[in-house]
């Protein structure tokens, strides 16, 4: 679906990540959590293509004219890291947009009951928010945040407000525990007697080793990709990453935007 959408309000969270909330069409209303949307974040020819971006959150609003009726609304949280991401930032309340979506294969939300554990590395906590909060309407959810320094870590007053139990690590020690966010996963696996199931996004070592960690201990395991993408739609094969049985002799590719962004890990090929 394409749409135009109009920005709601658009505002800096923590030095260089923004929180941009936007009108869309009553049928955004059924998107799942762990898919994204296209943005073309100009009018203009540069950048010519669409941003990819996860949903944070659908939600609805009242607009402010009079017998106005609540609409739908959704919500990115977003990291200025170039051109395209600096041009978002610098977008006002009643600008708009051209947006493509809800697009992509999300979370499969797994057994009600079990254990739900999400694990989320800056701006990697985009897709995780709506994850969540499905989540805990059927499990005991707990996030494991991460990041280099306080900064990254995104947003955890809101995970709580929902009722998940947050962990939180940096590198730097400047907020939660100093360290990975895997080593506080790891022991809350250690203590665990029932079963669980994992779903992580963010950097690639950070879902490498969540995947080996899955793998060890044969946890299902869901990570949504954030690698480069151009139509968003299948056409280009701009986003293919190697699958499970990937070898020079057999390539296996998984196209992240049509069969993605959400994979079950144990079906990716993360030495290659
Ligand atoms: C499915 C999906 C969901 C995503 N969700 C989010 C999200 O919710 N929030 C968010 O902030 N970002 C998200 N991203 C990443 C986001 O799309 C890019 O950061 C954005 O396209 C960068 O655009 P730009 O024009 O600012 O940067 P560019 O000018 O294109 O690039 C600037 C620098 O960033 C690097 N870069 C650009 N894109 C990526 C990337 N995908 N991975 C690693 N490095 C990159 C470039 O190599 C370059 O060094 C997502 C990506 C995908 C595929
Ligand atoms: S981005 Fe074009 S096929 Fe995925």
């Amino acid at each position: 679906m394409q749409f135009t959408s109009q920005i709601l309000s658009n505002a800096e969270v923590s030095p260089g990540y923004w929180r941009m909330r936007l009108t869309a069409p009553q049928e955004f209303a059924a998107a799942s959590p762990g898919q994204f949307v296209m943005v073309r974040v100009n009018g203009a020819i540069d950048p010519l293509l669409r941003r990819p971006f996860g949903i944070f959150d659908v939600a609805t609003y009242t607009p402010a004219h009079a017998g106005a009726v609540s609409q739908p609304c959704f919500e990115m949280l977003y990291r200025v890291v170039g051109k395209g991401t600096a041009m978002l930032a610098s977008l006002h309340e009643t600008d708009l947009l051209d947006v493509l979506g809800p697009l992509g294969r999300g979370f499969d939300l797994g057994v009600p009951g079990e254990e739900k554990l999400i694990v989320g590395g800056g701006v990697g906590l985009a897709p995780l928010y709506l994850l969540a909060k499905e989540l805990v309407k059927q499990s005991a959810v707990r996030l494991f945040a991460g990041g280099r320094t306080r900064d990254d870590v995104l947003c955890i007053t809101e995970f709580e407000r929902l009722g998940v139990e947050c962990y939180v690590a940096t590198e730097d020690g400047s907020l939660g525990e100093r360290g990975l966010v895997t080593e506080a996963l790891v022991r809350r696996l250690n203590e665990l007697s029932g079963r669980a199931s994992l779903f992580a996004c963010g950097p690639h070592g950070m879902l490498n080793a969540v995947a080996g960690i899955a793998e060890q201990r044969s946890i299902p395991c869901q990570v949504s990709l954030e690698g480069y993408m151009a139509c968003g739609v299948g056409a280009c094969l701009g986003c293919v990453t190697p699958g499970h049985k990937h070898s020079p002799e057999t390539p296996d590719f998984r196209c992240v935007c049509a069969e993605g962004p959400v994979f079950e890990a144990n079906q990716l090929g993360w030495g290659c």
